[in-house]
């Protein structure tokens, strides 16, 4: 059977319930990029998985909404309950349609590590500003490009570190890894940073900000050899 979101949703459900430093990682450089108080705010969190990020979004007092096209991971995202003080509820969609989504009715869309799972960037970011209010602004992770390009592996240096081994870089589309362990065996949507930063542009975004994290010591910890690597980059952009 090939893999999907849907038919690893249990395991990568019992990943995130057993803790996964770089999700959580994730999760907060991501939120590093909106308010810390987001009461009377409309929040839309795309590729919205387990409910990570809804759930913390929830807790700044946002009224918010996850959606995932996996409706396994939907269930474990309901099954996972509400953090509050704001509301969450989750639906079943994609994040280049959107149909459950009125127009100019979100404030703040997030999408943690899900963007780079679509094939078609320019529809995903038509529904987006479709979405946002005259204000509104997307924040966006991805793994970063340079370094999680198609089949990147690693590799034991002379010197006898841990080294990134990237030869794909240019090789735009989608790919799967044959790790039977790996998250990525579902499939990625791999694009060049200039094909994001065009993207954006050409789709009536502007760039707030763009930030390269340093690895905490909690994911150095579990996964050593990324101390010297930026695993994502994240990205704020606002409707024009
Ligand atoms: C790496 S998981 C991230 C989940 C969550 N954002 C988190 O940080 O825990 C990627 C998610 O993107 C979702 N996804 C894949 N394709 C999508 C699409 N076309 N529209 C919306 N979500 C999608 C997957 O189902 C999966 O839940």
């Amino acid at each position: 059977m090939t893999d999907s979101w849907d038919t690893i949703a249990d395991w990568y459900a019992e990943l995130m319930r057993a803790g996964s430093a770089l999700n959580d990682f994730n999760r907060d450089v991501l939120l590093d990029h909106l308010p810390d108080a987001l009461s009377d705010h409309h929040v839309l969190d795309l590729g919205c998985g387990k409910g990570l990020i809804t759930r913390a979004v929830a807790a700044r007092g946002a009224a918010v909404m996850g959606i995932d096209p996996s409706p396994r991971l939907i269930e474990h995202a309901r099954g996972a309950g509400t953090a509050g003080p704001g509301t969450v509820i989750y639906a079943v969609d994609d994040i280049c349609v959107l149909g459950t989504v009125a127009d100019n009715s979100v404030d703040w869309v997030t999408a943690g590590l899900s963007l780079n799972h679509v094939p078609d960037i320019g529809a995903a970011l038509t529904a987006v500003r479709r979405v946002l209010t005259a204000r509104g602004s997307l924040t966006f992770s991805i793994p970063h490009p340079c370094f999680e390009a198609p089949y990147a592996t690693w590799t034991q240096a002379t010197e006898g570190a841990v080294r990134r081994v990237v030869g794909d870089y240019l090789a735009e589309g989608f790919w799967r890894s044959d790790n039977p362990q790996a998250v990525r065996r579902a499939g990625n949507q791999h694009r060049t940073l200039s094909t994001y930063l065009t993207a954006l542009v050409r789709h009536g975004f502007a760039l707030s900000a763009v930030t390269e994290p340093a690895p905490t010591a909690q994911v150095s910890a579990q996964q050593p050899q990324r101390a010297g690597l930026p695993p994502f980059l994240v990205i704020r952009a606002r409707r024009t």
